[in-house]
């Protein structure tokens, strides 16, 4: 019994890892970060160069949050432990559509493209919109400064549908 609860300890450690590393390759903000960290030799000094982020929560209230510029929002949500129910339930491997996101128009258009990968999950993400994206896929940079990420009504958890349960 030992054993299984070890075995699934770390592959709860394990994917949790695999999720932050995908994120930061996947994010274009994180390559420039290590491409100038390599350049110069030196670590980038993130924290002088946050990038702020309004969240609109399902009841309307607005939080406003800092993050580095090529974290996720996934990244951002999880740091600033903000009480987004069922958010990102499969820590950004691309699994669920839990980390649906809807945006303005202009922001929208910053955003950079959409994976194929992201557009299955997208497609079976609830209340979804011309202007939808998966928050583990937006990476920060500085001119998302000020955006705004609406959290929509409620949310559809498609490893939840595949084995039966609501
Ligand atoms: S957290 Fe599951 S797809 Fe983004």
């Amino acid at each position: 019994m030992a054993l299984v609860t070890a075995v699934r300890r770390l592959a709860q450690v394990s994917l949790r890892e695999y999720s932050r590393r995908r994120t930061a390759v996947s994010c274009w903000g994180g390559w420039q970060a290590a491409e100038r960290s390599f350049s110069t030799g030196l670590q980038p000094l993130r924290s002088d160069n946050k990038v702020m982020v309004h969240f609109v929560n399902r009841d309307g209230e607005k939080i406003t949050v800092k993050g580095s510029p090529g974290d996720s929002l996934l990244d951002i949500v999880i740091n600033e432990d903000l009480d987004f129910d069922g958010f990102g339930a499969c820590e950004g491997t691309l699994a669920c559509s839990t980390c649906h996101l809807i945006f303005d128009e202009d922001v929208y258009k910053k955003l950079g493209p959409v994976t194929d990968e992201e557009m299955d999950m997208l497609d079976l993400a609830y209340g979804l919109t011309e202007t939808s994206r998966l928050g583990c896929q937006i990476c920060l940079s500085k001119s998302l400064e000020g955006m705004v990420a609406r959290v929509p009504e409620s949310v559809t958890d498609i490893r939840q549908s595949k084995d039966g349960s609501s």
